[in-house]
């Protein structure tokens, strides 16, 4: 038998716009899983929207059933205008292609190659520090983890070609466009966008400003003849093993901008929140002194040491289950379905969150409390696999998750190594839309260990 999802009537026309589209967004929908279970629908202006929050469910989503739930939605759309048609965006064969051609770029071998980069970049971060530590500055983590892992990508994918101003200006552009990306996501009134606004105006200026920027790099790296080994290069020499073709210039823009912004926003919410918790949680915070002392002691860190830095990893997998970087992530129904007993009306969106499902009190005992060896060895085979999904899952999972980890593990280990990072408060709440920020940011001060 085939249910319909019951759920929150809303208003008459809009319905539960301002409940989705609000700033308490992820309160209402936990509260919406609370009372009508795994599968709830609830309106928007025309369209149903329906919440899945069950692991089983979201498994069929992402993987059986992936051609029927696709990334034709309005963020996937939004998202777009900014990085194309790239293998965050593209759907269908166009998406298989891109996938085929980028993946060998992102693997542990090739990341591996960019670990040098990764901590020379940290350590410059880590000597305007100690600058601050001396003045007894206060900083903001939000603003400082991403400055650095804007820093990572860009030098990760063009080594040093970037001149001084153009390094300026994408510094300049980029909190800019990502704030207004995150607003125009969760805009409803789309036809906004398309009028002559001067914000409209200024929106399209700063991608035109990274696009110039992209460009050159490109044409010049075409007539380079001993081209540095980044990550840009990795994607130029990449051939299509069916075809043989590479990128076209136009592809690699977009890969390049999909890497500057699906790349490194989200690795800087988790480890600004991997601080608040290190503040709030000491016993976890000497623990991971103790490693990092161990493995490390005074030495930078090289891949080699990735894995025996394994209980930082598990504190930054924990941060990214409490906050995860992306909290709310949507799908098309193409054609009419049946998930578990509930019948899924194509033509409709539905709503998964990595948010409520690493609550999910099924699936994770005590989910609120912040314990790091849920990720012991163990413990994670015996997890639900689609209950913990800060890089989505099935075929269209983060492309660039060993970067993320192997970048995270070498922040927090290379900061403790040098100093103790001090909150004056940790009651800090998050802010969701597109990504999961710490509202208001994270102050702190820096103590030398
Ligand atoms: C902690 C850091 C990161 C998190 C939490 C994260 C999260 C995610 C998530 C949830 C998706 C799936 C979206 C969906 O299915 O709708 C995704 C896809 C993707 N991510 Fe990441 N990401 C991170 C870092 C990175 C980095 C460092 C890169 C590149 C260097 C990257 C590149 C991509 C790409 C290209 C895709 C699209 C994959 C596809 O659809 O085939 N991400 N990411």
């Amino acid at each position: 038998m085939q249910i319909n999802p019951d759920g929150p009537k809303g208003y008459p026309v809009i319905g539960n716009l301002f409940d989705l589209a609000g700033p308490d967004r992820i309160n209402w929908l936990q509260s919406v899983a609370q009372q009508y279970g795994d599968v709830s629908k609830f309106k928007l202006v025309t369209d149903d929207i329906y919440l899945i929050n069950h692991p089983d469910l979201v498994k069929e989503i992402l993987t059986k059933k992936s051609d029927n739930y696709t990334k034709n939605t309005l963020s996937f759309k939004v998202v777009k205008v900014v990085l194309g048609e790239s293998t965050f965006t593209a759907m269908g064969d166009v998406w298989r292609r891109k996938r085929r051609l980028v993946q060998p770029s992102y693997q542990k071998r090739k990341i591996a190659a960019l670990s040098t980069t990764i901590t020379d970049t940290i350590a410059e971060m880590l000597e305007e520090w100690e600058v601050a530590c001396d003045k007894k500055q206060t900083l903001n983590a939000a603003h400082e983890m991403m400055q650095v892992t804007l820093k990572v990508v860009v030098k990760s994918l063009f080594s040093t070609a970037l001149s001084k101003e153009e390094t300026q200006t994408v510094a300049n552009v980029f909190t800019p466009l990502l704030d207004a990306t995150n607003k125009r996501v969760s805009n409803p009134f789309q036809w906004v966008y398309k009028l002559p606004l001067a914000s409209n105006k200024t929106y399209q200026k700063y991608i035109n400003e990274l696009d110039t920027i992209i460009f050159r790099i490109i044409k010049d790296r075409r007539k380079t003849t001993e081209p540095p080994m980044d990550l840009l290069q990795m994607l130029m020499d990449s051939e299509d093993e069916e075809t043989g073709e590479p990128l076209t210039d136009e592809e690699l823009r977009d890969e390049v901008m999909t890497v500057f912004i699906a790349g490194h926003e989200t690795t800087a919410n988790a480890m600004s929140w991997l601080w608040v918790l290190l503040s709030k949680h000491a016993d976890v915070r000497e623990k991971v002194e103790a490693e990092v002392a161990e493995v490390l002691g005074d030495r930078t860190p090289t891949p080699v040491d990735f894995p025996q830095l394994s209980y930082t990893l598990k504190v930054f997998k924990e941060t990214m289950r409490l906050y995860p970087p992306v909290p709310i992530l949507p799908r098309q129904v193409e054609e009419n379905d049946t998930l578990g007993d509930y019948f899924i009306k194509g033509g409709n969106r539905i709503i998964f969150s990595p948010y409520l499902l690493h609550r999910h009190p099924d699936f994770w005992e005590n989910p609120e409390v912040f314990d790091p060896h849920r990720f012991d060895k163990e413990a994670e085979i015996k997890q639900h696999s689609f209950a913990y999904l800060p890089f989505g899952g099935g075929s269209r999972i983060c492309v660039g998750n060993h970067f993320a980890m192997m970048e995270a593990v070498f922040i927090a280990a290379m900061v403790t190594q040098r100093f103790k990072v001090v909150l004056p408060s940790n009651d800090i709440e998050p802010q969701i839309s597109l990504t999961t920020r710490p509202k208001g940011g994270v102050p702190f001060t820096l103590e030398r260990r």
